[in-house]
């Protein structure tokens, strides 16, 4: 049994569980980015989504373009507000381009929706969102991942790249910090 700092931890999502959703979803990623007339460029959200990108890019059957975003949430509140700030801006010059936004979870949707609208200010030709995580009943705002992992329940997790105070990033599955004990 796996803890974090004196707190249980409890599977939700197994490693292979995990592997097998991966591989499902570059299947349905590269068929419909085979049309793009360039490479097109995975653009993914830091920290949290490192994991989940590093595996799907190596899943994928056509050249892609690997560049990364750093955003904050503006705000001291647990719950993220919407207004972000960019820690760490792309490299690469989206106009034009087919462009496949990763994110590791979906919670209220504010963060992703607001990172959705900064990147079409870029100008890309598409473009999309993979999410590989997204709790059930908390969407704030109208926003649809292109691509969804798993929903999963109203709980904090960590693994596969998601924290919690910066540990747990490194575990293979997802699993949910036990609230009592
Ligand atoms: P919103 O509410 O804007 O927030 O959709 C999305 C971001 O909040 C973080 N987040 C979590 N991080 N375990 C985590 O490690 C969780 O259960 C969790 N829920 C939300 C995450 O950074 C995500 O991108």
């Amino acid at each position: 049994m796996w803890e974090i700092r004196g707190k249980k931890l409890n599977m939700l999502i197994d490693e292979e569980s995990v592997a097998k959703r991966v591989r499902e979803l570059a299947r349905e990623i590269e068929r419909d980015f085979s049309e793009a007339e360039s490479e097109p460029v995975v653009v993914g959200l830091l920290k949290g989504a490192f994991v989940f990108v590093a595996d799907l890019i190596r899943e994928l059957r056509i050249p892609v373009i690997v560049d990364f975003l750093w955003v904050s949430s503006y705000g001291q509140s647990m719950e993220s507000s919407g207004v972000i700030r960019i820690v760490k801006d792309l490299d690469t010059d989206l106009e034009g381009r087919w462009v496949l936004l990763v994110d590791d979870i979906l919670d209220t949707g504010l963060t992703l929706k607001e990172i959705h609208t900064f990147l079409k200010s870029k100008r890309p030709r598409v473009l999309k969102t993979c999410v590989f995580l997204e709790k059930e009943g908390r969407k704030k705002v109208d926003f649809d991942p292109d691509y969804l992992g798993f929903k999963v329940p109203n709980r904090f997790l960590v693994g596969y790249g998601l924290d919690w105070g910066e540990l747990g990033r490194n575990l293979k599955g997802i699993y949910a910090v036990e609230e009592k004990g």
